[in-house]
């Protein structure tokens, strides 16, 4: 891979994409023989919001190849809380880590940290923008379980806030792959993103029903409402619970259809789907150590 950072899927290739997931598979296979390859480097991890599977995956990846990480824990334990700029946050930690994991909620503020450091920045969510190193593991997670070339896929929920669609839906615009929106009016996907998808020649189809295109679809990406980037609490209320996935839903799908969603899930997937052969969104989290690792691999390898 040939980048300094990764910040959105936009800059990444097909063949990039497919180097990461190939390295990723090799890890898979064989963990140990990856122990020491990035034995006393160490990974700074930056979140401004909380998470659990990114910082906690990308904290597994970099042990298990022999490094280490440094965290800058909650927000409010560090000098952020007294008008630290994040500039400057930055600035000093790249003299501590060979490598920057940002999240932020505001878009651009992995962009803006790229533009300050010397060491490579993953985004790991900006605001509602990207969330790259989340596709990456999606699709190594569609390619194990169904295909890229040829897949139909639906990507159902808050199409608007949610910044794994955007990442995914630039990734999957390098694959021949007929992309399904389904969504309430007021969470369509960006025009900016229907734009790009656009411009990249991208088969795409938006829809207000999920019944509508269920049956054909060999994937069912699956995002929670992200109720945190709601102006208010009225405007989330209008649109929560209206796709919620259960058994029944599921009753009128391919009996191959494979569900993810990058979690966490609030009620949007019923827990009686978990039990079912579609349910592949445990695994999709697993499979964040893989990527990861293959992906800092890369880009210390780079720098
Ligand atoms: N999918 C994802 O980004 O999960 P976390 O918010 O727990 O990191």
């Amino acid at each position: 891979m040939r980048q300094d950072h990764l910040l959105t899927t936009k800059q990444l290739s097909r063949g990039e994409i497919e180097a990461v997931l190939d390295r990723a598979a090799e890890m898979d296979a064989d963990p140990a023989a990856v122990r020491e390859r990035h034995a006393d480097e160490l990974l700074a991890l930056c979140f401004f919001e909380p998470s659990t599977r990114t910082k906690m995956s990308f904290e597994t990846a970099m042990k298990r190849m022999g490094g280490d990480v440094v965290d800058m824990g909650h927000v409010e334990s560090t000098s952020v809380e007294k008008g630290e700029s994040l500039a400057d946050t930055v600035r000093v930690v790249e003299g501590y880590a060979d490598a920057i994991v940002l999240r932020h909620p505001r878009k651009g503020a992995a962009k803006m940290a790229s533009e300050y450091v010397g060491v490579p920045v993953v985004n790991a969510g900006d605001g509602a923008g990207h969330h790259p190193s989340q596709t990456l593991l999606d699709l190594y997670t569609l390619r194990e379980n169904a295909r890229l070339d040829g897949l139909s896929i639906g990507i159902v929920g808050d199409l608007k806030y949610g910044r794994t669609v955007h990442s995914l839906a630039h990734a999957l615009a390098n694959f021949d792959v007929d992309q399904h929106f389904v969504s309430p009016e007021s969470l369509r996907l960006p025009r900016g993103v229907r734009y790009d998808l656009h411009e990249a020649g991208a088969s795409v189809q938006e829809h207000a029903d999920l019944s509508d295109v269920l049956p054909s679809l060999d994937a069912l990406y699956v995002t929670r409402i992200q109720r945190e980037r709601f102006p208010g609490e009225d405007e989330y209320r209008a649109v929560a619970g209206q796709y919620r996935i259960d058994e029944e839903t599921l009753a009128a799908a391919d009996d191959d259809l494979v569900v993810l969603h990058p979690l966490p899930r609030v009620d949007e997937i019923a827990p009686d789907v978990d039990r079912t052969d579609h349910a592949r969104y445990f695994q999709q989290a697993h499979n964040g150590v893989p990527v990861r690792m293959a992906l800092l691999d890369l880009l210390l390898e780079e720098s």
